[in-house]
Order: structure tokens, then C-alpha cells, then sequence
């Protein structure tokens, strides 16, 4: 059996790998016709290959009706030549199947062939490292729909959070509404400028799980400002993840960005994990800051963040007038500060940001390089397979388990991300058990071959005294349908050894 070309091909200027994969197809095509031949799936694959440009247009299938599951893993097997090739990119450790790319990502070869020539060429040069990055800039900003003076890098997402809010003008008494999801990159700046500052934190409380909708977040988020502004208090900002760390729901934000609009709000993103896993247009949804990771879904070098500030007013998207903020950590101090008031930059903000004495050239460009072939692959492709390969395993999770032992949410796609967070285990109240859910993490590795990477998140869940130790489950471009068909019969025989 030969290869199918894939259906769509690897744009930019040079391709980065060959997309010819004859040879490599042949074991997954045969499971691609088992699918086929269990009867599922004939209608949603004439569906599925309309939608995605394929060559299925036309035929008149069957009417079966396929499983959610049977439906998503055939459209990743579609492109799964392509996808094989994309996974060849990395040197990744073949005795483990890694899905925790919400807390570290991996560098592609190209990336670190240039990291390590980079490093030992600024070795034997003794090269300079003060550099306000603009190259840099310039090279990575389009791809986030914003220009170079609007996009920072930073050391990663908590160093992007300490810039956000450790820079803002808070006055005592202003107060920050946020969620109970947060992770500490976050929170942490906030505490300080509580101590700091006087400013005041108050959290709306976030639901887990299948039933929910994003028009529950700006529902949520209002009720709280109106019940502050009622009590007399001063909302000055809010600040949430997209997606949170535990659930893995992508808090909607548009509908919170109109929320913002509606209450003349300092907006903060935790966006940890959109960088390299969403393809978001910044300019577009005009948050003031949007903190997210280099290291994780981007893949780029350890150490590096991309920072989006709001440096100018795109009126369309935000018309708010751009916040007082100085630089906490930077030696590009020019004075006066005055933000812009119109669609013109006054000064380069991102410069502040991004630049504090010497620099180490060879991560920025390491990051440069990921994003250059992140472009080439295509955003949105990789956004497309992410959510897919989630959505696959949120169904086969749901068809095993059961959807309610799921935290994060399925069926509203304004709510999804690459992150499934999920409760395993045979006697449901277990998993409020922090060792249990610990050691499961554990034998995921050890009792499978290859092992499997995953961990375990503690989740506030409304009306439960104890937190919830779900774990979680992060899947990207290197992992497959038949990865994750082994990682549900992995976690169902380890829940099951563990009942
Ligand atoms: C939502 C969120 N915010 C912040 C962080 C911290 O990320 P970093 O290590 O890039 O600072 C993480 C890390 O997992 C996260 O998930």
C-alpha cells in the first residue's frame, strides 16, 4: 500500500523536512481500514474529507452512523503520513510516550542543531550579548498578528506575568477579579502587589467538566464585577488562563474580552500554553497582556517566553486607553512613558520588556527557528491536530469511563484546548486521594512499555470540601491516534490493577 500525499502541504519559503513517507504508511493504513470495515464511520468520513479538502467528495456512503471517537480518529488518520513526518523532527526519547507538554516541550533538531552551532560560534568569538532583540522581534511577531514593539520575549510565562502586573500603577484598594484556577505564575505577582500595593483579589469559582459553556465564563466574571461595584469596590482588572493548568478549558476570550470593554478593564492573559499550541491573532483580541510559554508548545530553548503588551489602540479591538505600566526588569529606561492614545506606538515597549543587560543570542534565535518551522507546518494546522488528538481522547474517555469523569470540557469547541484532565480510577472518591492519583502518574510509567509521561493536578471543585487530584493528560504534534488508543488501555489496566 502507498502513501497518500498529504492533503494539505508544508508552506513556507524552504521545506524543513521531506513529506515523502512511502513505506512508513502501511501498518496504520491497514487499522485505518479496520476502522473503515467495523462499519463506522462511512458518513462522517465523506463529512470529514468535504471539510478537510480530501478526496472523498462525492461518493455517497452508507449512512452508518459513526461513534464521536470512531469519527475524530479517522480524521486523524487522514493525514497521518504527514503527521509521521512532522514526528521525525524531534529526538525524543523512543522508551517513553511523552504527553506533559503543558509543562515542558521538546526542541526539534533544526533547533538545536542552531542552538549548539549558535553557542559554540559565541564561545569562539567571545560574542557581545546586548542586543535590544529586534531581529528577533520582527522575525517571530506576525505569526501573533502583532508587530515587533507588541510582542516581548521574557523569560517564560511567570517572568511575563512578574512584567504584567509587578509594572502596573495598582493604587490600594483597586481590585483584580481572577479565577481559583490559576497557576502560581500567575498568582504569584498578584500576591505581591497585594502585599506590596493594597490591591484587592477576588475569585470567581470555575466549573469542571463536560456541562458547561463559554457563555458561562462572561456570565461569571460580570456577576462578580456588579457584586463588587455594588458593594463600593474599585474593579480595576481581570486577570484568567486560557486554558487553566488544572482543566485544561480555554476561559473564552473573546466573550471575557467584551466583558473587559463593557467595564473599562486592565486585562491579563495567562496563555502558558497558547504559544505553539493555538493560532491566536493578538492584535485582534486586544488583551493588554497576554503571558504565554517559548518552552512548552512552541518548543523553543528552556528559558524563553513571548510576552504580547497592547502598545496602541487598535480601536476594532480594544478602544480602552493603554495603562499606566513602568518596567520592573530592564536596563532600556527611556523617559517620558506616556502611552500612546492612538494607533501609533509611542515608544517600544517590548524593548523594555524583553531587554535587561546582556542576552544570550542563541535561545532567542533557538526560538526564532521553532517558530519559523512551526510557520512552515502551519499554525492552524498544528491547532487543528492538537485539539483533534484531545478531542479523540476526551471521546474514548467518555465511551470507557463515562463523560462525567471528565474535568475538562468536550462539546463547546469555544472551550477546548490540547490539555484532558480526567478521573480514572474505579472507586470515583479516590480521586480526592493526592497518593493514589501520585502513584498512578507513577505506573503509567513504570508498568507500561514504553511508559507514558503524564501528571496529576489538584482541581477546587465547587461543593467539595477536598481538592481533586485528576490527572492530566497534554498531547501534541508527536503523538498519534494509535498513541493515545494505548494510552486509554494503559490508564483503564492500571486504574483497574489500582481498584
Ligand atoms: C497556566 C500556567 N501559567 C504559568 C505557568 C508557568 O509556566 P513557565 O514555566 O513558562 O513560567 C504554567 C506552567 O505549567 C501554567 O500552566
Amino acid at each position: 500500500m502507498h502513501a497518500a500525499q498529504p492533503r494539505t502541504p508544508v508552506t513556507g519559503p524552504e521545506p524543513a523536512f521531506s513529506i515523502h513517507t512511502a513505506g512508513r504508511w502501511s501498518s496504520k493504513r491497514r487499522d485505518f481500514m479496520r476502522v473503515l470495515g467495523a462499519g463506522a464511520g462511512l458518513a462522517a468520513l465523506g463529512q470529514l474529507a468535504g471539510c478537510g479538502g480530501g478526496d472523498g467528495g462525492g461518493v455517497a456512503f452508507a449512512a452508518t452512523i459513526p461513534t464521536a471517537a470512531d469519527a475524530l480518529r479517522i480524521r486523524l488518520l487522514q493525514d497521518e503520513a504527514f503527521w509521521t513526518q512532522v514526528q521525525g523532527m524531534f529526538v525524543l526519547n523512543p522508551a517513553k510516550t511523552f504527553m506533559n507538554i503543558g509543562t515542558a516541550g521538546s526542541m526539534p533538531k533544526l533547533v538545536l542543531d542552531l542552538f549548539d552551532e549558535e553557542n559554540r560560534a559565541k564561545a569562539r568569538e567571545s560574542a557581545s550579548g546586548y542586543t535590544d532583540l529586534m531581529d528577533q522581534r520582527k522575525a517571530l511577531a506576525p505569526a501573533f498578528g502583532v508587530d515587533p514593539d507588541e510582542l516581548a520575549l521574557s523569560a517564560n510565562t511567570s517572568s511575563g506575568m512578574c512584567h504584567a502586573i509587578l509594572g502596573l500603577d495598582w493604587k490600594s484598594g483597586d481590585v483584580v477579579v481572577t479565577t481559583n484556577h490559576e497557576h502560581g505564575g500567575g498568582d504569584t505577582p498578584l500576591r505581591i502587589a497585594q502585599a506590596r500595593h493594597g490591591i484587592e483579589v477576588s475569585r470567581v469559582e470555575l466549573p469542571v467538566g463536560n456541562a458547561q459553556r463559554a457563555s458561562d465564563y462572561a456570565n461569571l466574571f460580570e456577576q462578580r464585577i456588579l457584586e463588587l461595584r455594588n458593594a463600593g469596590k474599585r474593579v480595576r482588572a481581570m486577570m484568567w488562563s486560557s486554558p487553566t493548568y488544572k482543566t485544561g478549558t480555554m476561559l473564552p476570550i473573546e466573550e471575557l474580552m467584551a466583558v473587559v470593554r463593557k467595564y473599562e478593564l486592565i486585562s491579563i492573559v495567562d496563555g502558558a500554553h497558547l504559544p505553539g499550541m493555538m493560532h491566536y491573532d493578538y492584535a485582534r483580541l486586544g488583551m493588554d497582556f497576554m503571558s504565554g510559554a517559548g518552552h512548552k508548545w512552541q518548543c523553543g530553548p528552556g528559558s524563553t517566553g513571548i510576552l504580547i503588551v497592547r502598545n496602541k489602540i487598535r480601536t476594532a479591538a480594544n478602544p480602552l486607553p493603554l495603562p499606566k505600566w513602568y518596567p520592573v526588569h530592564t536596563s532600556s529606561f527611556a523617559k517620558p512613558m506616556e502611552r500612546s492614545t492612538n494607533e501609533t506606538a509611542s515608544f517600544d515597549i517590548a524593548a523594555q520588556v524583553s531587554v535587561c543587560g546582556s542576552m544570550h543570542l542563541p535561545l532567542w534565535n533557538g526560538l526564532v527557528k521553532a517558530g519559523q518551522l512551526w510557520d512552515q507546518i502551519g499554525r492552524k494546522k498544528i491547532e487543528t491536530y492538537d485539539l483533534t488528538l484531545a478531542s479523540y481522547l476526551k471521546e474514548r474517555i467518555a465511551e470507557k469511563w463515562g463523560v462525567d469523569r471528565l474535568y475538562s470540557p468536550k462539546d463547546d469547541p469555544r472551550l477546548l484546548s490540547a490539555i484532558t484532565s480526567f478521573n480514572p480510577f474505579v472507586n470515583p472518591a479516590d480521586v480526592t486521594n493526592k497518593e493514589k492519583s501520585a502513584s498512578f502518574v507513577a505506573r503509567l510509567m513504570s508498568d507500561h512499555a514504553p511508559g507514558f509521561l503524564i501528571r496529576n493536578v489538584d482541581v477546587p471543585v465547587i461543593g467539595s470540601e477536598a481538592r481533586h487530584w485528576v490527572v492530566r493528560v497534554s498531547t501534541h504534534l508527536w503523538a498519534d491516534a494509535a498513541d493515545i488508543d494505548r494510552l486509554v488501555d494503559a490508564m483503564w489496566a492500571t486504574s483497574r490493577a489500582m481498584a
